[in-house]
């Protein structure tokens, strides 16, 4: 159920049967938010009068009018400048000048459909959807504010979006425009959000809100690694199962911001949008500027409550409808495997060894194009090495197919090597000023995918390749960040420059669309050194992303915990490389490699042809046992069992009548209990469960007591034990029984 109610063309509530959103037409006519929260049920008049007895704080504020202050009201869009002295979310100038926004209520008008769109990265529905735009205008100054809502009848979210349309007859220039705001009545909440670097994305931190006013965000040209935009406001006390919780989350993969501001009355406030910093956008009379969109979660069922929601969101509504019930191929990536130094007969090997062993595609990563048998060249020149492929691109994929593989190829589309004849041809499709220094970045610059041009150009070279080869598989990878944001092209079309980060990144989505709608059976795993661009905006059009170039199993442990508080197992490409590990040289047993990589959409990145029979052995069982339980680790309902920060990881996927639980032990500890049993709070007490195909347990049992962990103690005879020491896991299967 999902529903827009509507009472005197005043007051909003959105629902579906978990979530109710309230808002209503203050009596300034600007729009004041009511409530998000749990649902509420049906909504009389009586109910709305009686949310409204509220005294409006008097001393010490500016009124904007006799008796109201906006400096405590909860708003749903709030503006700078008229007594409330918090951020706004919105700034528009004219020339010089600051214009002081008054956006009062119009009309509003309800949809029933969000139509997947190629051109800009939305959630979407066909069914069960409704969409809310209100309309708002500031009549002094001639502009209109939409502000759209959508809700979805299986998550409890709310979408918001905002749109700027110049009605006047003089061109203004937009300096801030938030997607969204969310407002809450305190300030009782900690603050979790993903930040790292490269190599250690997505790590939890965790800080308490206090008065004044909190930001993180991104400059960069592409979300980051640094800090993902996701946040959640987490309920002092809350835990795994119980506890509020709200999120929020952006559409989007350029330079955003997340703020949260706590007033002196502990009232809190969180925005997100496209940073305001170095944007500015030109609105000529006539036109609208969009914002992307950002996504508001709740729940009152803990984290594990969140990732239900942020999961299904992005399986349902983000994910391009062709892949959101599909199982991932499991890859062979030869990166690691081989980096620079390969021909076709080396990966041949390589293709030959995959496919006895179960694995379904070949790719081929960096290296290919070119005469980059390093870092520092031919990027822009999408045209294959004849040193490394003497009978062409094609024959080779051929081959790969014939073998009964997809086949996979690497490319960096947004880039250019200075060596190239793209570069020396156009000097200007270059990002940067002409007659200024320019930083270098891996030995590379970036293209103006501003400039729709470019991106045809590099479209057209992409083309070729897929054509010649049918290619199935793109890793489209994205390794510099963006530096002197300059474009040549918005340079010659008169637009400010401020502008240029969001058309970057509205350019890269064009060339996404340009690739799936020609070739819509193509499947595009996103990349950014990893996880640099790890966000919803990408997996509108990339079903997996690769989220580290670290694929240490013991510092996946952390970068999935943390990707997973908004992300599902489906769009995580794990792959089992060698040991000792390339990133970090720590040495795990193959059995934990899978056993982290199996949640996920599962992969390889290592030399298999140097491995000894026992190790393809095991390889080749653990891909028979992953493809018989992909569906319910993809697509299952995810759960961690143990809380953040420890020694040992625990986490599952169920569904109806089957779970999988992986548990990991970072360092052994000696001499500790015999009894070491994991508690799994989602046994039905009512149900046997047959546990990894051998044990008959009650349901009471594993909820009450738990499910019996391997054995840690490493005495005297660890070696006879078959014991391990460090990095221990398991992976167990049950099976309710009925
Ligand atoms: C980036 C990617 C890696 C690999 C290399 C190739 O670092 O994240 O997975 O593709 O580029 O140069």
């Amino acid at each position: 159920m999902v529903a827009v109610e509507v009472l005197e063309n005043k007051f909003f509530h959105l629902h579906n049967d978990r979530i109710s959103y309230l808002f209503y037409v203050m009596e300034n006519g600007q729009l004041g938010h009511l409530y998000y929260g749990a649902f509420l049920g049906e909504l009389t008049k009586e109910d709305f009068r009686y949310m409204l007895l509220r005294e409006s704080k008097s001393a010490g504020t500016v009124k904007y009018s006799e008796a109201l202050t906006l400096g405590d009201r909860a708003q749903e869009y709030p503006v700078y400048g008229s007594s409330d002295f918090r951020e706004g979310a919105i700034e528009v100038m004219d020339g010089e000048d600051y214009l002081y926004l008054d956006f009062k209520f119009d009309s509003y008008a309800i949809e029933d459909q969000k139509p997947y769109d190629l051109e800009m990265p939305l959630s979407a529905s066909t069914e069960n959807v409704k969409v809310l735009k209100v309309r708002l205008k500031d009549s002094d100054h001639k502009l209109t504010l939409t502000q759209t809502y959508a809700i979805f009848d299986d998550v409890s979210a709310i979408v918001r979006s905002s749109e700027l349309t110049n009605d006047g007859d003089r061109s203004v220039q937009i300096s801030k425009i938030m997607s969204g705001a969310l407002e809450l009545p305190d300030a009782n909440y900690e603050l979790w959000h993903l930040c790292g670097a490269w190599l250690k994305e997505d790590h939890v931190k965790k800080q308490n809100l206090a008065p004044g006013h909190l930001s993180f965000g991104s400059l960069r040209g592409a979300t980051s690694p640094q800090h993902n935009p996701f946040a959640a406001l987490v309920e002092k006390g809350a835990g795994l199962d119980n506890g509020v919780v709200y999120a929020s989350n952006l559409i989007y993969s350029g330079n955003f911001i997340t703020s949260i501001n706590v007033n002196e009355w502990n009232q809190t406030r969180i925005y997100t949008g496209i940073n305001p910093d170095h944007f500015s956008w030109l609105l000529e009379p006539g036109e609208s500027f969009k914002t992307p969109e950002a996504v508001l979660f709740h729940t009152k069922d803990g984290i594990n409550g969140l990732m239900k929601e942020t999961h299904a969101f992005v399986l349902n509504h983000i994910i391009p409808p062709k892949w959101q019930n599909k199982v991932r191929p499991i890859v062979l990536n030869n990166w690691e495997a081989t980096y620079f130094d390969f021909d076709d007969r080396k990966l041949l090997e390589l293709a030959e060894k995959a496919k006895e062993i179960g694995i379904e595609c070949f790719a081929v990563d960096d290296g290919w194009f070119g005469h980059r048998d390093d870092d520092r060249t031919s990027l822009g020149n999408w045209t294959v090495d004849e040193r490394k492929f003497p009978n062409g691109i094609s024959a080779f994929a051929k081959k790969i197919h014939e073998m009964g593989l997809k086949f996979g190829m690497w490319f960096e589309p947004e880039m250019v090597s200075p060596d190239t004849k793209l570069y020396a041809d156009h000097p200007e499709w270059v990002v940067g000023h002409p007659y200024e220094r320019r930083s270098v970045g891996r030995g590379q610059y970036v293209l103006d995918f501003a400039d729709p041009q470019v991106v045809d150009a590099i479209y057209q070279q992409m083309k070729a390749i897929i054509e010649e080869t049918g290619l199935d598989y793109i890793k489209w990878d994205m390794n510099r960040n963006i530096t002197e944001a300059y474009s040549n092209y918005l340079h010659e079309k008169k637009r400010p420059q401020g502008e240029f980060f969001h058309r970057y990144i509205l350019g890269v989505y064009s060339l996404y669309a340009k690739i799936l709608s020609d070739f819509p059976e193509i499947f595009i795993e996103g990349c950014a050194s990893g996880g640099g661009r790890y966000d919803l905006g990408i997996m509108c059009y990339s079903p997996m992303i690769w989220p580290s170039d670290d694929s240490d199993a013991v510092e996946r442990l952390d970068i999935m915990s943390g990707a997973m508080l908004a992300y599902p197992l489906a769009v995580f490409s794990n792959h089992v490389s060698a040991c000792p590990n390339d990133q970090v040289r720590r040495s795990t047993p193959l059995e934990m490699r899978h056993n982290v990589c199996d949640f996920g959409a599962l992969g390889y990145e290592l030399d298999i042809t140097k491995l000894s029979d026992g190790e393809l052995a095991a390889i080749k069982a653990n891909i028979a046992e992953y493809k018989k339980q992909r569906e319910l680790i993809l697509f299952g309902r995810f759960k961690r069992l143990l809380p953040f920060d420890e020694n040992e990881v625990s986490w599952c996927v169920t569904n109806d009548s089957q779970s999988l639980v992986g548990f990991y032990r970072k360092l052994a500890q000696p001499n500790t209990s015999i009894f070491d049993y994991l508690k799994l709070p989602f046994a039905d007490e009512n149900k046997r469960y047959l546990v990894d195909k051998k044990h008959q347990v009650k349901g009471r049992w594993l909820k009450n007591n738990g499910l019996l962990l391997p054995y840690q103690f490493n005495g005297a005879n660890a070696d006879t034990a078959g014991l391990i020491g460090d990095f221990q896991s398991a992976r167990i299967s049950l099976e309710e029984l009925n």
